[in-house]
């Protein structure tokens, strides 16, 4: 016969060694279940003398009758000892401030869009829009260049599947809105245009597909080149400072008559030639010349009267050249660390 006090105590030491309700569970089958010592010692009861049953009947149950109280005080201490463990978890915490959101910053391209727009301002320019997707007629013909003109090659087009084949295209630069300019209001003008282009240039470290200009546009009575490379001059040095040389180059251009090419020092080697500047030293940033008097015939104004210059400068090459950086690529990477920077 299995002593009932021995049953107290091993079930004592195993609901002690239950950690968990699902342990528990266990320990209850093992002390109570139909295989457990208890009902093996109930059954061999019957092995007994009739006259010792009673009594060893009774302190089977009353060894039940603990096991069971000890079971429930068990189950009760584990059960909030798991609420408490839930609640840890679940717990709001109202004390923790997140990070908040990063302030952002305005882009170079656009912050040096704004910078130049201040210069010329202060030069006494207004600045003026145009649109991004342009006619024919307004970024090629009216700058003296008709369909099959051979300097149209200057620009690698991207066209619009719009109306006929070739009529509305992406600007490839600010200068149609010279023409809007002029249809729109008569001389004298002073105005600066910025705004994005789109060429079907291969990226490389001095060219994307989408970049900006900015135009200028003087037409006034007795305007000279002198007025042109002056207007220049003053420019580079409100915007570059002292230490950066300029220079005018002869070139060609359909809409101006002379032309030319305005290049400042590269500020990546200081002149000495490098990978941004092809190893020459200078950088162009812009195209300029005399407004040729056919644009001025095409939008009826008199050439005899009125004389005036025009400029259009890659905004992200001078932004590039102030900020001495040597690949405009980064410019639209998106790289986190660089757009931190400025
Ligand atoms: C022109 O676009 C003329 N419209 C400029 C002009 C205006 C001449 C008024 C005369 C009178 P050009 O194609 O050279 O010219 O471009 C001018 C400038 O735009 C370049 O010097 C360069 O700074 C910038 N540029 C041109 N293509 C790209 C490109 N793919 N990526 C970045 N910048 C560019």
């Amino acid at each position: 016969m299995i002593d009932p006090q021995e049953l107290t105590r091993r079930a004592e030491q195993l609901l002690a060694e239950a950690t968990s309700l699902d342990e528990l569970h266990g320990v209850q089958v093992e002390l109570l279940g139909k295989r457990s010592a208890l009902v093996e010692a109930r059954s061999a009861l019957g092995k007994l003398d009739s006259s010792e049953r009673p009594a060893a009947g009774r302190l089977l149950q009353q060894a039940r009758q603990e096991i069971e109280e000890m079971l429930a005080q068990r189950r009760a201490a584990l059960e909030q000892e798991e609420r408490r463990g839930r609640l840890g978890v679940d717990r709001l915490d109202l004390s923790e401030v997140p990070p908040g959101p990063t302030r952002g910053t305005v882009h170079l391209i656009q912050r040096t869009r704004d910078e130049l727009e201040d210069v010329f301002v202060g030069m006494g320019f207004v600045v003026a829009e145009g649109p991004e997707v342009e006619t024919d007629w307004y970024n090629f013909e009216a700058l003296n260049m008709p369909p099959a003109h051979p300097a149209r090659g200057m620009w690698d087009t991207l066209y619009l599947d719009l109306g006929e084949p070739e009529t509305v295209l992406l600007r490839t630069h600010t200068s149609p809105v010279q023409i809007r300019l002029m249809q729109e209001q008569g001389p004298p003008i002073y105005a600066v245009m910025p705004g994005r282009c789109y060429r079907r240039d291969t990226p490389d470290a001095r060219h994307i597909p989408i970049f900006h200009q900015i135009e200028g546009l003087v037409v006034d009575r007795g305007i000279s080149f002198a007025e042109l490379a002056g207007t220049i001059e003053t420019f580079t040095t409100a915007y570059f400072g002292p230490d950066i040389h300029s220079r005018l180059r002869p070139s060609y251009f359909p809409f101006t008559e002379p032309s030319a090419e305005f290049e400042v020092t590269c500020t990546i080697c200081k002149g000495k030639g490098c990978r941004t500047c092809s190893q020459t030293g200078w950088i162009e940033l812009g195209g300029c010349g005399m407004v040729d008097p056919a644009v001025f015939a095409a939008l009826g104004i008199d050439s005899e009267d009125w004389t005036g210059f025009a400029f259009g400068f890659g905004i992200d090459r001078l932004a590039q050249m102030r900020h001495v950086i040597p690949d405009m690529r980064i410019f639209y990477e998106n790289d986190i660390r660089f757009l931190r920077q400025i």
